[in-house]
């Protein structure tokens, strides 16, 4: 595995690669590698002939009262990871690299982004965006997999490829879930062992409106408002948001179509820690 920290001699190695037809598949982190990366590691590996992993922890996508200095940076630890993963390339550059002095240009991510992650952390999918579109443009991968935990930020790079012609296929991934059914997230090292267990309460949650969705059950309102009380009900846990979408627009929805696709959106703090997780659902 090949260690890159510079646009240009990344840019350059990949100019090499797409000369000799590989097929480049990419997948984009903010290190802290978990199971959750390593599948999309795995299935990047899958689809592509040349993996390039990128760990990035982007500044410009942290609110100023957010963890961005607390955040974990295990570096040697992620490098043994990626490798044994099976990562070509890793491209872990430095903020001055991403953003040297007198960078000025912001992608303003839209009306997706309005919502629910966007509204809880102004600003936050202006920086996805912005760092996406760059690190695409200096890996010019043919596929880039993501996971879709993150089934906004997911849902806004789908839109922002869309929308500037960048020529690259979105790929999502399912969530990896713990035994408790909590979704793998870099934050979960900072949850007590309580915490974690009480966590599983989302999945519940997902689970709950799966059930009851198979039932035909068309009030959404009604069974968000099911779950919201599953998760007060935890000790260790509090919502933020339980809502269900349609999953094209993400706008909310109170009443189910039959035949049509929703998703179940949810965040909740454990602790100090916001969690967020979703489930999709056709009615
Ligand atoms: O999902 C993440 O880890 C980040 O938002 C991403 C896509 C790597 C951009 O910094």
């Amino acid at each position: 595995m090949q260690i890159i920290t510079e646009p240009g001699p990344m840019q350059a190695a990949v100019e090499k690669l797409r000369l000799c037809r590989q097929r480049i598949g990419v997948v984009m982190t903010m290190g802290a590698l978990h199971e959750g990366h390593l599948s999309l590691i795995r299935e990047a590996r899958n689809i592509a002939g040349t993996v390039i992993l990128t760990i990035f922890v982007n500044p410009k996508q942290f609110g100023p009262d957010e963890d961005f200095h607390r955040y974990p940076r295990p570096f040697e630890q992620d490098a043994a990871h990626a490798s044994a993963a099976g990562v070509d390339y890793l491209f872990a550059p430095s903020p001055e690299a991403m953003y040297p002095e007198g960078f000025q240009t912001t992608i303003r991510a839209g009306a997706l982004a309005e919502g629910f992650e966007g509204a809880r952390r102004p600003g936050h999918f202006d920086g996805v965006v912005t760092v996406v579109t760059k690190l695409l443009e200096i890996t010019k991968p043919h596929a880039a997999v993501f996971g879709e935990k993150d089934a906004q930020q997911l849902a806004i790079i789908r839109r922002l490829v869309r929308d500037l012609n960048i020529d690259v296929e979105i790929v999502g991934a399912p969530v990896i879930r713990e035994e408790s059914g909590l979704a793998v997230s870099s934050r979960n090292i900072y949850l007590s062992a309580e915490q974690r267990k009480a966590a599983g309460v989302l999945y519940r949650g997902i689970r709950h409106a799966d059930s009851e969705l198979k039932k035909q059950r068309n009030d959404l309102a009604g069974i968000t408002a099911e779950i919201e009380q599953m998760i007060a009900g935890e000790p260790e846990c509090r919502p933020d948001y339980v809502c269900f979408v349609d999953d094209g627009t993400f706008m909310p929805a109170e009443t189910a179509v039959p035949g049509r696709k929703y998703r179940l959106l949810l965040a909740a703090w454990a602790g100090s820690v916001r969690l967020i997780d979703n489930g999709l659902f056709t009615a």
